[in-house]
């Protein structure tokens, strides 16, 4: 019920904004001859005004009951709500008393409040930055990293984006949800609702699956209205996670597949300004130093050319259904769509709303989903996909002249899939087709030989050992 009500704040407020400036403004212009007739009006406003106020303060803490803001400023926001009302009403008085400098006072008083009460609560729905110049910019979490693969795993990483994005909240001065994030030993024991971090186990570690769940979801961290983990650090911390919570190793000690070396290249560029967290969509043309020169990062997944924003609305019914939609990086529009919360079983009309998402959408990652012929008729219709990850999923030999399609691709896993050579010889010329994983998807020696040939260009991932590309092909690898 108080959520019902606190629903109404953000669109309730900005009826007192407007009554009572116009209040205000009536007031002023009033004093000019010609328009006295306006102060008439003045009371009728300004009782509208001190109503609508009034709602607004009500609704007003019956969202600051559900949501999760920060503390202070939202302190501040209800102060001056309250005292903003209260002005109103001293100026209906000092307007039916006609007391001229009162009414001066109270009125530029009030004007000032508004302002104020409105910026705070601007600021507590959109972040504190919302308004000021510049691009929006956050503090970065990490320092310039020069080499990953040597870097330290927790003082060089994780340490540093707990401490940007998660102390002010988890720390020694506070410990929302009785949880502290600034010490190895805190942040393995967890919180009110039991361990943070389980090491090599993403789904009982309630720190990750927060961090996953759509950023309007109430338990989402951090909250929506403080700066957000770009993609690539979310997908480090499951790695991190996943690879055993470690705090004492070197990146280069830990387990990493071929995708988790991009991300942590990734990571570096970000770390350097570079990456596609900032507004650059380079590639790297160095190695990070784990033997492998990375065959295409990232970022030159992302096509330069700009595109209009999604549908609104349409993501939010994704998101509804579990899914994450993130903007690949902070600077465009472009999308990537997970399933990873979205169970396994998909149903026809929820990946039906990704094809409304065609223009934006370049990352999709469906791990163990069991879809319809259908389903796999609207991926192959996605056509700006550049990576897509439908790995231990339902794709068979069949369904797969659907991604024909799909000239954009530059990766594309099928780990664990159905798929067999005879497949994959369906699948035709993909263009950009770059990076092809299969482990795991039941072939033999000789299908590797046939495969490479089918697929000169593309570099071919096993799992366990890769694929050399053919002499004289294009110069991928250096
Ligand atoms: C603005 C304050 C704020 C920030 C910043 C913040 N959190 Fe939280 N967090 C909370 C509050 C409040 C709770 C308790 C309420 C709840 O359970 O949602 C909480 C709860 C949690 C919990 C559950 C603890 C438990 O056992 O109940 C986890 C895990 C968590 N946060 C992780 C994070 C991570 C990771 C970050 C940084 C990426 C972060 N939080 C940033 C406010 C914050």
């Amino acid at each position: 019920m108080l959520d019902f009500f606190g629903r109404f704040h953000p669109v309730l407020v900005h009826l007192p904004i407007g009554f009572l400036i116009l209040a205000i403004l009536f007031q002023w212009l009033g004093k000019r001859t010609t328009w006295s007739y306006l102060r008439l009006s003045v009371p009728v406003i300004l009782i509208l005004g001190m109503l609508s106020a009034l709602f607004a303060c009500i609704t007003g803490l019956a969202l600051s009951g559900t949501a999760d803001y920060p503390e202070s400023l939202l302190g501040w926001h209800q102060w001056m709500g309250i005292g903003t009302t209260l002005l109103s009403l001293g100026m209906f008085w000092a307007v039916q008393r006609k007391k001229e400098t009162a009414t001066n006072l109270i009125t530029a008083l009030l004007l000032a409040a508004i302002t104020v009460t409105g910026h705070m609560g601007g600021s507590l729905t959109h972040g504190e930055d919302y308004l000021s110049f510049g691009s929006g910019q956050v503090k970065p979490t990490l320092s310039p990293i020069a080499d990953i693969q040597s870097a330290h795993v927790y003082t060089d990483l994780v340490q540093p984006i707990f401490e940007a994005r998660c102390v002010s909240c988890h720390g020694a001065s506070k410990q929302k949800g009785k949880l502290r994030l600034d010490e190895p030993s805190f942040i393995l024991k967890g919180g009110e609702d039991g361990l943070a971090v389980k090491a090599k186990d993403l789904e009982n570690s309630e720190l990750i699956k927060r961090l996953l769940l759509p950023s309007d979801a109430k338990k989402h961290m951090p909250p929506i209205s403080q700066a957000q983990l770009t993609g690539t650090e979310i997908q480090f911390l499951q790695w991190w996670v996943q690879a055993g919570a470690d705090f004492s190793q070197k990146i280069n000690a830990l387990p990493q597949t071929e995708q988790d070396k991009q991300m942590l290249q990734e990571l570096q560029l970000a770390s350097q300004g570079a990456g596609t967290d900032s507004a650059k969509g380079t590639s790297v043309k160095k190695s990070g130093g784990a033997g492998i020169a990375p065959v295409f990062t990232l970022a030159a997944s992302i096509p330069e050319k700009p595109v209009q924003p999604a549908d609104a609305a349409i993501v939010h019914r994704l998101k509804e259904q579990g899914v994450v939609v993130l903007p690949v990086n902070r600077s465009s529009a472009y999308l990537s769509v997970n399933f990873v919360t979205a169970g396994k079983e998909i149903p026809d009309t929820t990946i039906a709303l990704l094809e409304q998402l065609k223009p934006q959408l370049i990352w999709l990652k469906m791990d163990e989903v069991q879809l319809s012929a259908a389903s796999y008729a609207v991926i192959g219709k996605l056509s700006n996909l550049t990576r897509l990850q439908l790995s231990n999923s339902n794709l068979s030999d069949e369904w797969i002249v659907n991604l024909q399609n799909l000239k954009a691709l530059h990766w594309l896993n099928l780990v664990g899939s159905q798929v067999t050579i005879d497949g994959l010889q369906k699948l035709g010329k993909l263009p950009e087709l770059r990076q092809l994983f299969l482990y795991k998807a039941g072939f033999s020696a000789a299908d590797w030989t046939r495969l490479q040939q089918a697929f000169p260009a593309v570099q071919i991932d096993t799992g366990n050992y890769r694929l050399p590309l053919l002499p004289g092909d294009t110069s991928l690898v250096k």
